[in-house]
């Protein structure tokens, strides 16, 4: 039953507030793993208290990209959808207006703008780029009093938190703006019973929020949590201390903002309220840190289960000492945000938010490569324990989850060429100037610019920078950063398109629809041979969707003729590419659009110019072409495959049809495992006919007779026209049919011309929608290729392994090889889980091995240097991936002269000094050198050698460092300062 709010209101009085303080007081016990207030339940009670106790609308979170009139940044409350309500700037007809009350959970992004925690991520327990921000609204309904004992209501009585911990602040009034202390604020919570000393002011910069440098604003009060309890915090709040953190934020819309100290009252007054379901989940869950609850441990299983490094720790600071928990942290934030971005369709770039999407997806990969240096390939498997905590609330993150795996592929592609290619221009630049210490001003410009080989960002630069040990003053690298945004490199192209004006002009001019039924006229002579189409210009579009009479070379363009071959993006089969020529000029059309009959062809002239009313030749790009017809039959056949492997309850959700690939989601309840995609991979193929020609038929049918037809195929939701295509797929020999579909898609005429096919992906196993990608032609016959050559490195692997006499680089290049393969190469999905799940089995006794024999290559190697004549103090490197086995070995190690051992191990870099009892050299003067040289720190000191360690990829920084001491201390040097 839902409670009016007077109603609500009794039942908070100050009585009942005491008891169910008193109550909470006793029951609530920090506990952790606290299994009652998992993030979902948390999620759900939240908007159950306000939708269903408090007659709260529910409305779905926005996308985490600004829509018209939200600003430029990324959406960072709650409140940004429901802007222009505040300002009193709803359209006419829109849903904003009925809005009363309103709740929901939204999807946060900050990073740029006026709320940006980019810097602060994974060095805290609380911050983050992408957060869910659990919010209420009162859009000129209720105001302070209710919104004020509707939050304690829900944190005392629906969460269980004690009172005692909780803390309220308001505002404390600015003179300078003429702004007045929230006293009204500080009485209701008086009123609602918390004890004077927990009710707090604090200024503008606390208590007064903003939308952004303009917009609607007005004072707040923030509700915090004291972690400890059992003592006055009250002088910890609002001091960054992470015992006691912000978690709700309450604010009072009153002001629009036009600039700084500007403000003028709103129409009405609102109520907008934001909680961080990720802060409130780490308080019961009983935990200060918000990566310590079941939003972050099951993506932190991953990365340890995918990498094999060491579990997550939750350290901070100092105590994290080689940085993996913060790296952890930087790694699971970052590819949620990723996710999210790229799920609400934002792609890395190089302008505006793709360019934070791209920066934030560079910090990740940093962590990966040079602080964990684990294998390519891990974000992608990031993606499923993220979609498993947000799939539900937010289904589009499910839907995308295959794309957004192949956008943090491409990401690391472009990543380590990034990274490789900077090392180089370091490298250039310092063997041109070998006694740089920083980098400044012209150089810095240079390096970004390119002078040295590759063009760099300014935060690689400062990456590499520390990597080889210059400094950069701050005041150079922000203006580098700032310059660097403001200067857009390369302006988004624009190419012509539809538009409702342009729609309007083509039908007042009566431009007649475009006759394409060419588009089905089958390959002539070879397979890959198409007719060439003549045809006139009926008009030319200009790149601002205006008609034109001429173009020239340069424009971009689209042209539309009498008649065309060219397929126009439907049905998710994208468009074809090809050339348009006149005796004039040339287009090269690079996508085919259509809308209400007309055919867009739209490209940019390569050559000449072109005119209205020439006569032209047209011609598709064949490869393109077959490539599509290929996956769009292979897309109808896989739907009939996985109709009888997985059951008639499949549901087609979606489908992508281009040259390179096919891409089907869909729907059933049942989980799909690896035994299922065998059987449908096997079906497909066993249709690809190599025996009998399995026949691609089309037919024109009335739409009515075509709804009949048995077992035919069709979306549920589609408006189809009066006459429809009908594509059967059938086998001569039998005449049975294995498909049949209603499709206005290009098709190959039987289903031999495929040539090949196989699952590369299936995404969401055990999610309701499941997304499968498959290969046909030479994109499998490669896939494949590509398969039996890393299953061959394989079996070389096992071999090796099994030798007499193991050849340890070459294990130890195969395994990074296969690995590499795995982790990004585009294999037939069998073969790949196969092969990963054996190099998984394999791993643990392949170290065994690589470590046992890289010790006894050793040994072997120390023993014979150790009377070898030249400097006095014998350098080695060495590469291991089990610490501990080294140190025993060094306690066992006698040395006769001072030795130098540089070690690359899996997470960092480490020089082990060892010293002999009588020698002229002390092991506490190489130590000194080496860590002043490395900037490194004395991390171990046993009774025999000394560890020093590096953070992070600085193998031959180091290595280089301990030649140099070693240089400083040939024979004749050292006899010389005897003598
Ligand atoms: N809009 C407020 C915030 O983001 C609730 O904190």
């Amino acid at each position: 039953m839902l409670l009016p709010y007077t109603m609500f209101h009794h039942s908070i009085c100050q009585t009942c507030l005491k008891k169910i303080t008193s109550i909470t007081l006793r029951r609530y016990s920090v506990k952790t793993n606290n299994t009652k207030w998992k993030s979902k339940n948390v999620r759900q009670a939240f908007l159950d208290f306000f939708c269903q106790k408090h007659d709260h609308q529910f409305v779905k979170s926005s996308s985490v990209i600004p829509g018209k009139g939200e600003g430029t940044y990324f959406t960072n409350a709650g409140m940004n959808q429901f802007k222009p309500i505040f300002l009193g700037a709803t359209q006419d007809h829109s849903e904003l207006q009925a809005y009363k009350r309103v709740a929901n959970s939204q999807k946060c992004v900050r990073v740029g703008g006026k709320h940006n925690d980019l810097d602060d991520v994974g060095r805290d327990y609380t911050h983050h780029t992408f957060f869910e921000m659990l919010g209420s609204w009162s859009f000129g309904d209720y105001f302070k009093q209710e919104a004020c004992s509707m939050a304690l209501n829900l944190l005392v009585g629906v969460y269980g938190l004690p009172l005692e911990r909780l803390y309220f602040t308001y505002f404390g009034g600015d003179p300078s703006q003429e702004l007045k202390p929230d006293l009204e604020c500080r009485e209701i919570w008086r009123e609602l019973g918390v004890p004077e000393a927990h009710i707090l002011p604090y200024g503008m910069e606390d208590n007064f929020w903003d939308m952004g440098d303009t917009g609607p604003c007005g004072p707040c009060t923030e509700i915090h949590y004291d972690h400890l309890g059992s003592r006055d915090a009250g002088i910890l709040v609002n001091t960054g201390l992470q015992e006691v953190v912000e978690i709700w934020n309450i604010v009072f819309m009153q002001y629009n903002r036009l600039g700084a100290g500007h403000l003028v009252p709103l129409p009405s007054h609102h109520v907008d309220t934001g909680m961080g379901l990720e802060r409130i989940c780490a308080v019961l869950q009983g935990t200060r840190s918000n990566y310590n609850t079941d939003l972050f441990l099951p993506i932190f299983d991953a990365i340890h289960k995918e990498t094999g490094i060491g579990e997550y720790g939750d350290k901070v600071g100092s105590a994290d000492t080689h940085g993996l928990d913060t790296a952890y942290r930087i790694i699971a934030d970052h590819t949620r945000m990723a996710t999210v971005c790229v799920s609400d369709g934002l792609l890395p770039g190089r302008l505006d938010l793709q360019n934070r999407l791209r920066m934030v997806l560079d910090r990740a990969l940093h962590q990966c490569h040079q602080v964990l240096r684990v294998e390519p390939g891990l974000l992608p498997k990031l993606v499923q324990p993220i979609i498993d905590s947000l799939g539900d609330p937010f289904p589009e993150v499910s839907q995308h989850a295959s794309k957004t795996q192949e956008i943090l592929m491409e990401a690391e592609d472009r990543y380590l060429l990034m990274y490789s290619d900077g090392r180089k221009n370091f490298e250039k630049l310092m063997r041109k100037n070998p006694e740089l210490k920083s980098v400044n001003g012209e150089t810095l410009w240079r390096l970004r610019d390119g002078w040295f080989g590759h063009p760099m960002s300014p935060y690689y630069i400062e990456i590499l920078a520390s990597q080889f040990g210059l400094s950069i003053a701050r005041n150079d690298m922000e203006d580098l950063s700032s310059a660097g945004q403001q200067v857009p490199i390369e302006a988004e192209v624009q190419y012509p398109c539809f538009t409702a004006e342009l729609l309007n002009e083509l039908s007042s001019r009566e431009v007649p629809p475009t006759d394409d039924d060419l588009k089905y006229v089958p390959a002539i002579l070879k397979f890959n041979e198409f007719p060439t189409v003549t045809s006139t210009i009926s008009c030319l579009v200009d790149d601002g969707n205006k008609l034109s009479e001429r173009v020239n070379v340069g424009d971009r363009v689209g042209v539309i003729v009498g008649k065309t071959q060219f397929y126009a993006e439907k049905g998710g089969q994208v468009g074809d590419v090809g050339f348009i020529t006149s005796e004039t000029g040339e287009i090269e059309v690079k996508d085919t659009q259509c809308s209400q009959g007309h055919i867009l062809h739209v490209g940019i002239v390569t050559r000449g110019h072109m005119e209205k009313g020439q006569e032209l030749k047209l011609d598709i790009d064949p490869d393109h072409r077959v490539g599509c017809m290929r996956n769009h039959t292979a897309t109808h056949l896989l739907n009939a495959a996985l109709h009888h492997v997985l059951g008639s309850e499949v549901k087609q959700r979606g489908s992508h049809v281009s040259p390179g690939k096919l891409t089907f989601d869909f729907s059933c309840s049942v989980d799909v495992n690896i035994d299922d995609i065998y059987r449908i991979e096997s079906m497909v193929w066993s249709w690809l006919g190599k025996g009998d020609r399995i026949v691609v038929e089309r037919e024109l049918t009335p739409l009515k007779h075509a709804l009949q037809l048995e077992g035919i195929v069709y979306l549920e939701n589609a408006v189809y026209p009066d006459h429809v295509y009908v594509v059967t797929v059938r086998d001569p020999g039998t005449q049975q049919v294995i498909s049949r579909e209603l499709c206005g898609g290009t098709h190959v005429t039987n289903s031999e011309e495929i040539e090949d096919f196989c699952i590369t992906s299936l995404t969401g196993h055990t999610s309701a929608v499941k997304s499968v990608v498959c290969l046909t032609g030479r994109h499998a016959v490669k896939a494949k290729h590509k398969a039996v050559q890393t299953e061959q490195m394989y079996k070389d692997l096992i071999t090796e392994l099994k030798s007499n006499e193991v050849n340890l680089d070459k294990c130890l290049q195969l395994q990074k090889e296969i690995n590499a393969v795995l982790g990004r190469a585009v294999l037939p999905k069998l073969v790949k889980d196969d092969l990963k799940q054996k190099m998984d089995s394999l791993g643990t006794d392949i170290n065994t091995l690589i470590n046992k024999h890289a010790f006894m290559i050793l040994e072997k190697e120390l023993t014979r240097r150790m009377d070898e004549p030249g400097s006095d103090i014998i350098v080695h490197s060495f590469t291991v991936k089990v610490l501990p086995k080294l140190n025993k070995m060094m306690k066992k190690l006698s040395v006769r002269r001072p030795l130098i051992l540089v070690v690359q191990a899996t997470n960092n870099t480490n020089a082990y000094v060892c010293v002999p009892k009588h020698s002229p050299i002390t092991s506490d003067t190489l130590v000194q050198e080496l860590c002043k040289m490395v900037q490194g720190q004395v991390t171990q000191q046993e009774e025999n050698y000394t560890v020093i360690t590096v953070k992070g990829d600085n193998f031959d920084m180091f290595l280089e460092a301990a030649n140099r001491v070693q240089a400083n201390y040939i024979t004749e040097k050292t006899s010389a300062t005897k003598n």
